[in-house]
């Protein structure tokens, strides 16, 4: 039985498997109405979410499955005290698949320890959203019909954009990618990204402040939102967050066959007379999401039905404490040793891959 917490927990083969089934239903979703029936997924929100959770409970009901879940963290017994472990446990009693948004990094992780069914990470704090990846990639495959040989451009937040941080995981492991990285010096790709991922791959990539200057050369450009509720300063969230807009004008110089890619809620990082542009393609991007996901709903239940057993993953018993990442699910849930895993470039918090000083 497997979990997806990271987009790496699918190999290359796993994710053409399921764009086939994805775009086999967008062919004929009637096949796919009745395959799920009795099935259960909960969608566990501790975090706001429109389209994930929607898409989520949308792609099971569109499988002929049911859903139970919440919303809001103040409608759970999170309240009362209850660890992400327990939860988990209490979850896997009543539902088939649990799809898990939380503010803690790690937390989809530690439920997926836990639970005796599949979990799916539909975003946890900064750190990643493979699902979102999942939609984006199926968007690129369906308007460019390749993933070799792109020029990705990456705008806003890369800081805490998790959207970014997944994708650029995927994109890692097709070759002639280029990745441009456009961002205020505050808002910059965390640093593991960059050495451990897109350096390690020996993917070419620069760094820029300025959108204009990179964008004739993208055929990708994924726009993101400044994630203003993870700034520990509101000041600085209200310095940066038009860092980036744009426009029909900015576009003038980008390639006409360029797509433009947004995880969305959009805020004022692009303008809403861009929508009606045919390389817009953030819109496309939500449908596409809903596809992938009952894909993989499809995919990991019935992998649970023939191997029940929950797949372990590497993990080295470290000291208390070690994680510096207050955001991390280490921090603060009770019974939980913290755990490292070793990458060629040290150890890493198994939880939210913060790096380890030793
Ligand atoms: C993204 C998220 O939640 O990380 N939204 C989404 O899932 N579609 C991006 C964002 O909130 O800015």
């Amino acid at each position: 039985m497997k979990s997806v917490i990271d987009i790496l927990d699918l190999s290359v083969e796993e994710i053409n498997e399921l764009i086939a089934i994805a775009c086999d239903m967008i062919e004929s979703p009637k096949k796919y109405s009745e395959c799920c029936r009795g099935k259960k997924i909960a969608t566990l929100f501790f975090e706001p979410s429109t389209r994930t959770r929607l898409s989520f409970e949308a792609a099971m009901i569109e499988l002929g499955g049911n859903v139970i879940g919440f919303s809001d963290a103040k409608n759970s017994s999170t309240v009362k005290g209850e660890t992400v472990a327990d939860t988990a446990r209490v979850v896997s009693c009543y539902a088939d698949i649990i799809a898990m948004r939380h503010p803690l990094e790690g937390a989809p992780l530690v439920a997926s320890l836990n639970a005796s069914i599949p979990v799916i990470n539909a975003g946890d704090g900064g750190h990643a959203h493979p699902t979102q990846t999942l939609a984006d990639l199926l968007t690129i495959y369906r308007e460019k019909g390749r993933f070799d040989n792109l020029t990705v451009g990456f705008c806003g937040d890369l800081k805490y954009g998790r959207p970014v941080h997944s994708l650029i995981h995927a994109l890692s492991r097709y070759t002639g990618i280029k990745i441009v990285l456009i961002s205020p010096d505050e808002l910059s790709l965390p640093e593991y990204i960059k050495r451990d991922v897109i350096e390690k791959h020996g993917m070419p990539y620069y760094e820029t402040t300025s959108l204009d200057e990179a964008i004739p050369e993208l055929d990708v450009l994924y726009m993101t939102r400044v994630q203003g509720e993870r700034f520990d300063d509101p000041e600085e969230y209200f310095r940066l967050k038009d860092c980036y807009v744009l426009d029909p004008e900015k576009l003038k110089s980008a390639k006409s066959d360029m797509i433009i890619l947004h995880p969305l809620p959009r805020v004022d990082e692009i303008t809403v007379d861009v929508d009606s542009d045919s390389r817009a393609c953030y819109f496309k991007q939500v449908f596409n999401g809903k596809i992938m996901r009952k894909s993989l709903i499809l995919k990991l239940l019935n992998e649970a039905e023939s191997n029940p057993v929950a797949a372990k993953r590497p993990t080295r018993m470290l000291s208390a404490n070690a994680c510096s990442n207050n955001r991390c699910i280490c921090k603060t849930e009770r019974g939980l040793v913290p755990q490292a895993v070793e990458t060629d470039e040290g150890l890493r918090c198994a939880f939210c891959e913060t790096a380890i000083m030793q």
